[in-house]
């Protein structure tokens, strides 16, 4: 039997109507049968302070890390906001990193990113990619998917009804089960 892979998902937008937050959730529809997603939410992170790190890590840290330490894998959807990273989430690392033990050290990680424009985010996940290298993170590196012009891909009640795109989703999620597995075995 297929072992059962846990994969957290943290989104970078925390609009309600985020194509990437729908995006996740297809993603969740689309892994393989052992994975399961349970997506964090990242809205309750206070803004990045050492002195509040100095008075204690706040609570929706430290519930964000435990997740974080205790999942297989983590799976990252963000929007590229001015040529990077989204605010919210490389503030959420920004805490992650500081906690002990860092728990993205030799995490698997997969990325993909949803924006309006036609580009669809590639900027943002190779700063990313910097990002999670800084933090040892084991980062999927393909297939990867950029959904640009996110305008004709979903429907009225927001769901990723692109064929190309869900295609591509199921195809990173078998990959990243793959690489779940093999980190798995290099760790053991
Ligand atoms: C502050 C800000 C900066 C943005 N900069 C970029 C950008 O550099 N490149 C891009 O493709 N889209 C950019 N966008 C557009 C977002 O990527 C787009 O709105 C995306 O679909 C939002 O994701 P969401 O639907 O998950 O909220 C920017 C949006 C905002 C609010």
């Amino acid at each position: 039997m297929t072992q059962p892979l846990t994969i957290l998902g943290l989104c970078g937008s925390l609009r309600k109507r985020s194509t990437n937050l729908s995006t996740l959730h297809a993603a969740g529809e689309l892994m393989p049968e052992a994975m399961t997603l349970t997506i964090a939410p990242l809205d309750e992170i206070p803004l990045y302070s050492q002195d509040v790190q100095d008075a204690g890590f706040p609570a929706p840290v430290t519930r964000l890390r435990d997740a974080l330490a205790a999942a297989d894998g983590v799976l990252i959807a963000s929007p590229e906001y001015n040529f990077s990273v989204s605010g919210v989430l490389k503030n959420a690392i920004d805490w992650l990193s500081r906690t002990q033990p860092q728990p993205f050290r030799m995490k698997p990680v997969a990325i993909f990113s949803v924006t309006a424009g036609p580009v669809g985010g590639a900027r943002n996940q190779y700063d990313l990619r910097k990002i999670l290298g800084c933090l040892d993170a084991m980062v999927l590196g393909k297939p990867e998917i950029f959904i640009g012009a996110s305008g004709s891909k979903f429907d009225a009640e927001g769901r990723l009804t692109d064929e190309i795109a869900r295609k591509l989703l199921r195809d990173q999620m078998g990959a990243f089960a793959d690489w779940i597995a093999r980190a798995k075995r290099f760790a053991a």
